[in-house]
């Protein structure tokens, strides 16, 4: 006698029906590892897709030949507030509800940014670049997409943000404007938290650790990295999805790692 299954996970903590989804970045290492996972879920009925550029022959392009009509691609830049509202209204235009949204977006290098080793590299710029995608985007991208977590069932903002966002844990310096847009949306995500739990008491926000993962954000700062600590974009795609599976609102507003483990702020 075979023995079944057993059933899979819901995606948010408790929820009965399907999902529908919204991953920002997901074109990038993490973004679109958690995005083929999410498609890969049979309860997820819609993941809606965040990207900046429309894909070319990449795998982003497959997946969405793959699931037609299940995964709705956007093209927005996250810096610009008036394309958060476009793409907040045309998600809306076809989803009642979000039960979850993932913002894998950020930015540690570009051409032209590189982060600081020292005071004397820091520049207005670099900072406001950097904060634009890495502090402001996911405040302001929670303020427009709001209206569509269902309030009458659980529904889940995880953010990515990063360790080395945390001032407690702040021992080897460097990187000033990346460690302080973290950090600054680790706070204002805290305290959005402290909001929903009086206006929206079903939603969980998190803040959340993948590890170092192996994508062009982190490439050119592998070399130096111990043996073993580079885990692969799926492998974190799993572990923050499974966070973020066992979340329930009493667990808003924490900074948790990939692991589940809190981190300090
Ligand atoms: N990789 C790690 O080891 C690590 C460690 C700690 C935290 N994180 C955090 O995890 C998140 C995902 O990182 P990743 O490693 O997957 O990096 P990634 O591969 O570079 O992906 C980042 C994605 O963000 C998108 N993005 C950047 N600026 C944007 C904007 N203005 N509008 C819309 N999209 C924008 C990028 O789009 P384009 O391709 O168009 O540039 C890219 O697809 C980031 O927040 C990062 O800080 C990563």
């Amino acid at each position: 006698m075979s023995v079944p299954a057993p059933a899979p996970v819901p995606p948010v903590h408790g929820l009965q029906g399907p999902a529908t989804c919204l991953v920002t970045g997901a074109g990038g290492g993490i973004g679109q590892a958690a995005l083929a996972q999410l498609l890969a879920h049979p309860q997820v009925a819609q993941v809606h897709a965040v990207v900046r550029r429309a894909p070319g022959a990449d795998p982003l392009a497959a997946l969405a030949q793959a699931h037609p009509g299940r995964l709705h691609l956007h093209l927005a830049d996250l810096t610009d507030e008036a394309a958060l509202q476009r793409l907040a209204d045309a998600v809306a235009a076809s989803t009642p509800a979000l039960h979850l949204v993932l913002h894998c977006a950020g930015l540690l290098h570009a051409p032209g940014l590189q982060p600081e080793r020292a005071l004397a590299q820091v520049r207005l710029a670099a900072l406001q670049q950097v904060f634009a995608i890495d502090a402001f985007a996911p405040i302001l991208l929670a303020r427009v997409l709001e209206p569509l977590l269902p309030r009458a069932q659980q529904a889940v903002y995880a953010s990515l943000s990063a360790r080395v966002g945390s001032i407690g844990d702040n021992r080897l310096g460097g990187w000033y404007a990346y460690r302080a847009a973290k950090a600054a949306q680790n706070q204002l995500l805290h305290t959005l938290a402290i909001e929903w739990r009086r206006t929206r008491p079903q939603a969980t926000c998190l803040l959340l650790h993948p590890g170092t993962v192996d994508t062009p954000l982190s490439r050119p700062f592998q070399a130096r990295l111990p043996p073993g600590q580079l885990i692969t974009p799926a492998q974190a795609a799993a572990r923050l999805l499974a966070v973020i599976a066992a979340a329930t609102p009493a667990d808003s507003g924490r900074f948790l790692a990939w692991d589940g483990a809190p981190i300090p702020w």
